[in-house]
């Protein structure tokens, strides 16, 4: 691997493959063929007797602390492996993209006055194709809202130069999330990724040099054809970068990829089930040994506090084609297509594709369920967003977690077992992709 123009060799005695072992001990197989069985029932079961209603608006708007996901629906070219569809970059549209996002936002501010805005995300496609549009979104932002909160933005390492990465700092983005994939470049070709490690390696340095206040790199796991020293090489390679913190993905196998269809044609293999815990287990091993804490059940940070991904919040509304809003107790989408989205937003209308309003029992299922993803949950803030008590109004539903030692009850907060976490990866992914391919296509 070549960083700053010098080769670098990484001694394989420091990675220790057999290193999961020691925390986890591994799931029989009998165990597996129940936790999946489990595991799509709890899914089914949650979200596939939603209703959803094409002609449902946003109207009383009832939260305390908002988070605003501006998505950049543009990419240079469309990832094999991706799971969110994007348009081909064209500077004429991004234009008139930019005028009907103006517009959203100031819909939106109308309908969410005296709520203030906590934090501001730009979410991929790749916001990194038009920085100074970012700028102008977020100083709007700040004109039509009560905005005093942090911005993040997501990065395509082929877009971090200079100048890109000036135009940001200059505008107020204090967090950076920059999308890796591996350092591995046979696995960056199998997945179709546009660039190469060297790339990703002077894109982080770069990132660096601007004096980001929080930068996050993604990684990805269980991909085609990789092997446990693949991943404890990518690990190895991105915690002596010393970044913030390092997000790492499973690979959610979605049918309208490249990578799908590459895998059911046999032309390349994905890891087993099984492999694919070990190596998750072998992340959070290998990470909490090298200072990075468990923020999320796909993040480590050396500062938890200072990052969380687009659609972590717990109330957001999303702006732009295919954004989703979770805002109380409702759920929306914006409609997919980039040409409805401006004509709709031309004509001063907010372009919902269509939304839901969940009763109470599985607004609190749901958002449970969201929060877990920060591997545990706070009994407090449950009580204070339904003024009741978790424990009373979820009770079967926990108990059958306790009763599988999925769950523990520590010090306010329901938290998830060594257990636990496998499981929650698995049922997270399970959630994707019952919910994506719904809302995702264009
Ligand atoms: C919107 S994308 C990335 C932003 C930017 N466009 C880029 O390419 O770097 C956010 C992250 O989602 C993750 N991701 C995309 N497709 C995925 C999939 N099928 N399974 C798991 N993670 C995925 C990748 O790690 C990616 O960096
Ligand atoms: S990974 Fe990023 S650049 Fe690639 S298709 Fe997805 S959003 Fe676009």
């Amino acid at each position: 691997m070549i960083l700053n123009g010098e080769r670098i060799f990484l001694e394989r005695s420091v990675i220790n493959s057999n290193l999961y072992k020691r925390v986890f001990k591994p799931l029989s197989k009998k165990n597996h063929v129940i936790s999946e069985r489990i595991i799509k029932r709890l899914v089914s079961r949650t979200f596939d007797n939603i209703k959803y209603s094409s002609s449902f608006k946003i109207n009383d708007i009832n939260c305390k602390n908002l988070s605003i996901n501006v998505r950049i629906p543009f990419c240079r070219s469309q990832c094999d492996f991706c799971l969110f569809r994007s348009n081909p970059w064209n500077p004429r549209l991004a234009e008139s993209y930019l005028q009907a996002v103006k517009e959203e936002l100031k819909i939106y501010s109308n309908l969410l006055k005296g709520i203030k805005v906590s934090t501001v995300y730009f979410s991929g496609g790749t916001p990194t194709l038009m920085p100074e549009g970012v700028a102008e979104i977020l100083e709007q932002i700040k004109q039509l809202y009560e905005f005093d909160g942090e911005s993040s933005i997501e990065a395509n390492p082929l877009d971090i130069n200079d100048k890109t990465l000036s135009k940001l700092i200059d505008s107020g983005i204090e967090n950076i999330s920059i999308g890796i994939q591996s350092f591995n470049d046979e696995i960056l070709a199998i997945i179709g990724r546009g660039h190469e490690s060297r790339i990703a390696l002077n894109a982080i340095k770069r990132a660096k040099n601007h004096g980001f206040k929080h930068i996050n790199i993604d990684l990805m796991f269980a991909l085609p054809e990789q092997n446990l020293e693949d991943l404890e090489y990518d690990l190895k390679t991105a915690t002596d970068l010393e970044v913030s913190s390092i997000s790492t993905y499973p690979l959610i196998l979605v049918p309208y990829s490249e990578v799908y269809d590459a895998v059911k044609g046999g032309l390349i293999k994905l890891p087993s089930v099984r492999k694919e815990h070990s190596m998750y287990k072998t992340i959070i091993n290998f990470l909490s040994d090298t200072g990075y804490q468990m923020s999320a059940l796909w993040r480590f940070s050396k500062d938890p506090g200072g990052y969380c991904g687009p659609f972590e919040f717990n109330d957001f509304i999303g702006i732009g084609p295919n954004a989703w809003s979770v805002v109380d107790k409702t759920f929306s989408v914006n409609t997919p297509s980039l040409t409805d989205y401006i004509k709709t937003l031309t004509s001063g209308r907010l372009p919902i594709l269509k939304g839901t309003l969940f009763p109470l029992k599985k607004a609190m299922k749901i958002w449970f369920l969201r929060n877990l993803y920060h591997v545990k949950v706070s009994k407090d803030e449950f009580r204070e967003r339904f003024n009741s008590e978790i424990k009373k109004e979820l009770k079967w539903f926990l108990r059958m977690l306790f009763i599988f030692g999925l769950l523990k009850d520590e010090e306010g907060y329901l938290s998830l077992t060594n257990k636990g976490l496998l499981y929650a990866s698995d049922v997270t992914k399970c959630i994707a992709l019952k919910l994506l391919p719904n809302f995702l296509i264009i």
